[in-house]
This record gives C-alpha cells, sequence and structure tokens, in this order.
C-alpha cells in the first residue's frame, strides 16, 4: 500500500508525525506538501494527494488541516473519493467496514497525536466488509456518474 498525504500549515506538524509513523510501519508515502508553517490554502494541497489517487500512484490518502473539514468538503469533490473526518476509533474503523473510504481526514487543532496514530493506524488496517456495504457504496458511485456525467 503506498499513502499520499497533504496537509495545511495547520496541519503540517501532525502530517509529519504521520509520515514518520509510516514510514515505521513500513508503508510508502508521497508528500504532496505543505512543506512548512507558512500560510496556504487547505483546498491546493488536498487536490494533490487526490490528485495521486486519480492517478493511481497511491491506494490511500490522509489529509490533515486544522478541523478535517475543509480537506473532507474539498476531497468529497472528486469522483470515487470517499473521504471521512475521523476523531475517534469507532469511526476510523466503520468508515472501512461500511464506506470503504479511501481518504482520511484529521483535523490537527482537534486531537491530540497519540489518538491521531491510533486512528491511523486502525484505518490503514481494517478491511472493507463488502456485502450490502458494497450495493451502499454502489449508489454513491451512481449519483457520481449522474451527476457529474463520469
Ligand atoms: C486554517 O486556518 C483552517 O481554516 C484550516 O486548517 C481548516 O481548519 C479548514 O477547514
Amino acid at each position: 500500500m503506498k499513502v499520499a498525504l497533504a496537509s495545511d500549515h495547520a496541519g503540517y506538524a501532525l502530517k509529519e508525525q504521520i509520515k514518520e509513523w509510516l514510514a515505521d510501519w513500513g508503508i510508502e508515502t508521497y508528500d504532496a506538501g505543505c512543506h512548512s508553517l507558512e500560510s496556504v490554502d487547505y483546498v491546493d494541497y488536498a487536490s494533490g494527494a487526490v490528485g495521486a489517487l486519480e492517478e493511481q500512484e497511491c491506494d490511500r490518502a490522509i489529509l490533515v488541516c486544522g478541523t478535517g473539514i475543509g480537506m473532507s468538503i474539498a476531497a468529497n469533490k472528486y469522483p470515487g473519493i470517499r473521504a471521512a473526518l475521523c476523531h475517534d476509533l469507532f469511526s476510523a474503523r466503520a468508515t472501512r467496514e461500511h464506506n470503504d473510504s479511501n481518504v482520511l481526514c484529521l483535523g490537527a487543532r482537534v486531537i491530540g497525536s497519540g489518538l491521531a496514530e491510533e486512528i491511523v493506524r486502525v484505518w490503514l488496517h481494517t478491511e472493507f466488509a463488502g456485502g450490502r456495504h458494497q450495493r451502499r457504496v454502489d449508489k454513491i458511485s451512481a449519483i457520481e456518474q449522474r451527476v457529474l456525467g463520469q
């Protein structure tokens, strides 16, 4: 598995920590920025990481901003992206099992790094349950096809 990472300035420090955790766990990463604490627009960096998924260079993405909300709104504009904002372990597990989420969004101003590490670990290692959940994900894809003409 290869994971794209992106953040704005508010998420930069946590994104750097996530990069180290994934390296420790033997998971390859692509860092779509940002690369400093200078103020930037989260939407530009969501695009970079999601682009790596669209190009099939990465399998999943983790996006970090202050709340995680801006990143999740931006990422969910892209066809095929199912971005989940998770600040607890139950949601991190459930969104993989039920939604087959391919993007995890985190708010660096909302949770501490200890909880963030566990959320990332659970989200990366939980499989999609399929079955009735596949039917629901397929209906989301059908909406994209109808609305976006994809
Ligand atoms: C940046 O100040 C902040 O607005 C951003 O990180 C994020 O929380 C937006 O949703």
